[in-house]
């Protein structure tokens, strides 16, 4: 496994009274996939949220690539290799498939709406290499046949592989993923399993939020467990399946 390149320490939220994350500490690798999974509102999207400088902690730091990111633009996150997805779909339905991703290489390139405005031929090498990146990255999630389409013509399976081609669209090293699989059928799962597989093996490491274990146990290297805030365990998919604390955790739900 590589190096590090995401440091989680002691990361803590509350809201109010709402202790929803409390004192979480991991790393992730090069390389590496890493499921969080706990019971809903155990903390994971506050997590991320945090992570990806959506909201500021109320303890603890994240450091990517050795930075302290707390300080940072989420844009300029991007721009130092980190994209996300959203829990709830974030598509512009009346732009085309590939304006939508186009949007994502924006953070890579250098046009502004002035230059833009005047046309200059920098625009123009601008577009096309936005053009070329957006294609490609519609074609890895295999979606480069309706470019052209509607965003919001698009089943809601297809919508959620345009979320992952506009969030890999810059090449970043770690792109976050909350609840890719929510409200698909298996065989859109099994495409976005794929799809993911298929981009860690060119260097991409990813993290994930995911209720359903199958996608969980098929996918992570690693995986770390929520509740209430918590961390109530960190290990291979092996070692969460038996961990009586887990086991806990989903009481009375049939998850493995
Ligand atoms: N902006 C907010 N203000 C107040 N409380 C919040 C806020 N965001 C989240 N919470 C609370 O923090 C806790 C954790 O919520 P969070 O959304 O992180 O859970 P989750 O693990 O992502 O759940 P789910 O699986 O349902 O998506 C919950 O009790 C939630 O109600
Ligand atoms: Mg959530």
């Amino acid at each position: 496994m590589g190096k590090s390149i995401l440091e989680i320490d002691d990361l803590t939220k509350r809201f109010g009274g709402i202790l929803a994350v409390n004192d979480i500490s991991f790393n992730i690798n090069e390389g590496e996939i890493v499921a969080v999974i706990g019971p809903n509102g155990a903390g994971k999207t506050t997590l991320f949220n945090m992570i990806s400088n959506v909201i500021m902690p109320t303890q603890g730091e994240v450091r990517f690539k050795g930075e302290k990111i707390s300080a940072r633009k989420i844009h300029t996150l991007a721009k130092l290799g980190m994209t996300r997805t959203f829990q709830n779909l974030l598509i512009f339905e009346n732009m085309s498939v590939l304006e939508n991703v186009m949007l994502g290489t924006h953070i890579k390139l250098n046009t502004t709406i002035l230059t833009a405005g005047f046309r200059l031929p920098s625009v123009k090498k601008d577009e096309e290499m936005s053009f070329y990146m957006a294609s490609e990255a519609l074609e890895l999630v295999g979606l480069k046949s309706r470019m052209y389409e509607r965003a919001e013509t698009l089943p809601y399976g297809l919508q959620k592989l345009l979320e992952i081609a506009r969030a890999i669209v810059s090449n970043p090293t770690l792109v976050l993923l909350d609840e890719p699989m929510a409200g698909l059928n298996d065989s859109e799962k099994n495409k976005i399993t794929q799809v993911i597989l298929n981009m860690r093996k060119k260097g991409y490491s990813f993290l994930f939020i995911e209720h359903d274990m199958r996608v969980v146990m098929e996918m992570a290297d690693r995986i770390i467990v929520m509740d209430f805030g918590n961390k109530i365990a960190e290990g291979s998919p092996e070692e969460i399946q038996k961990d009586p604390k887990v086991i806990q955790a989903y009481l009375g739900e049939e998850v493995f």
